[in-house]
């Protein structure tokens, strides 16, 4: 696929890409001290997965067939339920860097182009042999092994990946969809009904451009609100002044754009904001006085999940 990575934007000028990047880089380095107990975490979220399912169809998640939507350049949730025995695969734009090989580095500048296979050279050597040990050793407390299965990660774009109807019993998808075009997103979810099985379940959870991270600026990441950092944007940038542009493809959905969505092809279980409140402090009378097209709740939060079932009528 010659296409330019999605997880690259389009911000004008050199050094707005390289600003956006150094506080990316900078963040990841702060991360690497907190790496186990952040992996510790996702596997708890996975954990969280399993109930989920398992509440809702009475059903074994260890025999569920699994798809995850755009696995990412670090697909720690994939690898980490492959590893664990489960049957999992996914589809990402990108191309992933899974051995660390030369090979790999030349698929990612073949498919994403030179800004993705810069910052994969980057993240290869710096972060991911750090990460993948710690994983390693987060799964080996589990009772399990890291194990990479490089033919379970295809590389395409979702809205054109074939998938075999009433073949998967859990969808799931982390921080992806806010950057599918909007008029990718029915046929995208079409497919993604289609292929669920009657009992199957579909968590999606995008990021919601109205919260206080929608705007994808790195200084504006959840985990970096309780720091007291110097900014160069206001809070909720990109609802009020636009200046800076993040180093991604936005589509800018509102969360009832998501809601109408989702309710076309699917029936919604469950809608819940992972975050709510997030961002409260900056929200001064000022602010919220510039911002009142937008209820409180949208503008306070970052992460929505949406649990989805197959539609009644859609039941063979
Ligand atoms: C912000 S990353 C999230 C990655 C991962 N889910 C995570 O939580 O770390 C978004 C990912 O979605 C992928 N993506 C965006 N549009 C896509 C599409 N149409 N088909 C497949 N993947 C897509 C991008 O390539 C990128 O890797």
């Amino acid at each position: 696929m010659n296409k330019a990575s999605h997880s690259v934007g389009h911000i004008g000028s050199a050094l707005d890409w390289g600003w956006e990047n150094l506080q990316f880089l900078r963040m990841r380095l702060r991360g690497l001290q907190d790496k186990e107990a952040d992996l510790t975490k996702l596997l708890v979220e996975l954990d969280g997965y399993r109930s989920l399912y398992e509440s809702l169809t009475e059903r074994p998640f260890q025999q569920a067939s699994m798809f995850e939507v755009g696995y990412g350049a670090r697909p720690l949730r994939l690898l980490a339920l492959i590893s664990m025995g489960l049957n999992a695969r996914g589809i990402d734009l990108d191309a992933p860097m899974l051995q660390g090989s030369v090979h790999e580095l030349l698929r990612i500048l073949k498919t994403n182009g030179w800004q993705r296979f810069i910052k994969s050279t980057v993240r290869a050597t710096v972060f991911d042999a750090h990460e993948r040990h710690a994983l390693d050793r987060a799964l080996a407390r589990r009772g399990a092994r890291l194990r990479v299965q490089p033919d379970r990660f295809l590389v395409g774009d979702v809205s054109d990946v074939a998938l075999t109807p009433a073949s998967l019993d859990f969808i799931y998808s982390e921080d992806v969809f806010e950057h599918i075009p909007r008029e990718a997103l029915d046929r995208v979810c079409a497919s993604l009904a289609r292929a669920l099985a009657p009992q199957g379940v579909a968590v999606i959870s995008p990021s919601v451009f109205t919260g206080i991270g929608g705007g994808h600026l790195v200084e504006w990441y959840p985990h970096t609100l309780d720091r007291d950092i110097d900014r160069r944007s206001e809070p909720w940038e990109h609802l009020r002044q636009r200046r800076f542009a993040p180093d991604c493809f936005l589509n800018e959905m509102r969360l009832y754009e998501y809601q109408r969505l989702f309710e076309r092809h699917f029936s919604v279980e469950a809608v819940h904001n992972l975050q709510a409140g997030l961002g409260r402090t900056f929200l001064t009378e000022d602010v919220r006085e510039e911002l009142d097209d937008y209820s409180v709740e949208e503008l306070l939060g970052d992460k929505w999940r949406f649990v989805l079932r197959k539609k009644p009528e859609a039941q063979p």
